[in-house]
């Protein structure tokens, strides 16, 4: 799919949680877009993969192997790649673990995993990339999930940890949208390929069909769809929007999603008893 036609060119933008998914397909349109982009996350080898990708598109590029849960690591790791590309202008953070499980069966330091990577992690690459962001025109851009507004049987940790970032979003956007920095948030749909989507809808071909169905505009998302709102919420034609979450989810926030990820938890849950 094509791009927003947006000129990047002379900005940096971080992606924390960049090397897969949906964030690297929102890293990529901005390397194409003439950005030069920095990455993090915690397996080295997909930062690699990940970095060399977003040369090969043309873009100058960095990236950093850091576990989000670890403020210090991500502090410095942000000060590295500032030092490398440039201060920041833009910071997508998207960096979330999610796993299915009913809450009688999470132990604590389950819900506590997911909470930390999602939640404290957001926050902590909010405090670490904000001294480096801290200027008129700036914009962060949160991935949350419809999970922070919808609740969903077998995710009680997901649910509570986005609902956080939903809010954290608000949050920040009044107290840095006098500093010229706008926080806003993209809340995905399901977006085929990618591990959440494995992870959350069965991948065979009766129960895909019945998800795609519970989407209102007939289909799953992609990686480009939610690429090109975040183009859009780090560029000037955004310059009046903060302190929003925006689906990017066919139509699908309220039910659809709801229920297609729902079923998709109770075969997990009829399996596991
Ligand atoms: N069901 C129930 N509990 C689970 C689980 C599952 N599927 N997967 C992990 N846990 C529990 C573990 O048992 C452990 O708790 P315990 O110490 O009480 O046994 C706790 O969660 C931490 O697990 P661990 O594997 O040590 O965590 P990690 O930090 O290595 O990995 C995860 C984090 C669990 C979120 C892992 O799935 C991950 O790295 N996910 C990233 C990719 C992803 O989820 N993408 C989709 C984004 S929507
Ligand atoms: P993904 O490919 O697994 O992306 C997660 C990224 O975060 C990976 O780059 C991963 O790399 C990194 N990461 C995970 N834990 C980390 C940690 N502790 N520290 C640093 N980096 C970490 O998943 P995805 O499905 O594309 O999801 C991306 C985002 O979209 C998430 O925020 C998710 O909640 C949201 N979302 C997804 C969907 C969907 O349909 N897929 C729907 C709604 C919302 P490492 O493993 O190398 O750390």
């Amino acid at each position: 799919m094509d791009h927003l036609p947006i000129d990047y060119t002379g900005k940096h933008v971080f992606v924390a949680g960049g090397t897969s998914g949906i964030n690297l397909g929102i890293a990529e349109a901005f390397a194409a877009a003439g950005a030069r982009v920095s990455v993090l996350s915690r397996d080295p080898a997909k930062v690699e993969r990940a970095t060399s990708r977003l040369r090969s598109l043309g873009a100058e590029a960095a990236g950093v192997s850091a576990d989000v849960r670890d403020a210090k690591a991500i502090s410095d790791a942000v000060t590295s790649l500032v030092a490398s590309l440039g201060p920041l202008d833009v910071v997508v953070s998207g960096a979330a673990g999610n796993f299915l499980c009913a809450a009688d069966q999470l132990s604590p330091n389950g819900f506590r995993t997911v909470v930390d990577i999602d939640l404290n992690g957001s926050f902590n690459v909010m405090h670490g990339c904000f001294p480096h962001l801290r200027k008129p025109g700036a914009s962060i851009i949160h991935v949350t999930a419809p999970q922070s507004a919808v609740p969903m049987r077998f995710q009680v940790h997901a649910c509570a940890a986005k609902a956080g970032v939903d809010q954290m979003t608000r949050v920040l956007a009044l107290e840095w949208g006098p500093a010229g920095v706008r926080v806003n948030a993209i809340s995905p749909g399901p977006i085929d390929g990618t591990e959440g989507f494995q992870r959350l809808i069965a991948p065979d071909t009766q129960k895909r069909e019945t998800s795609r169905r519970l989407v209102p505009l007939g289909r799953f998302g992609s990686p480009s769809d939610v690429a090109n709102l975040a183009m859009f919420l780090g560029s000037p034609y955004a310059g009046y929007i903060s302190g929003a979450v925006i689906p990017c989810d066919g139509g699908g926030a309220i039910d659809s999603v709801k229920r297609s990820l729902e079923s998709a938890g109770s075969e997990v849950a009829v399996n596991a008893h």
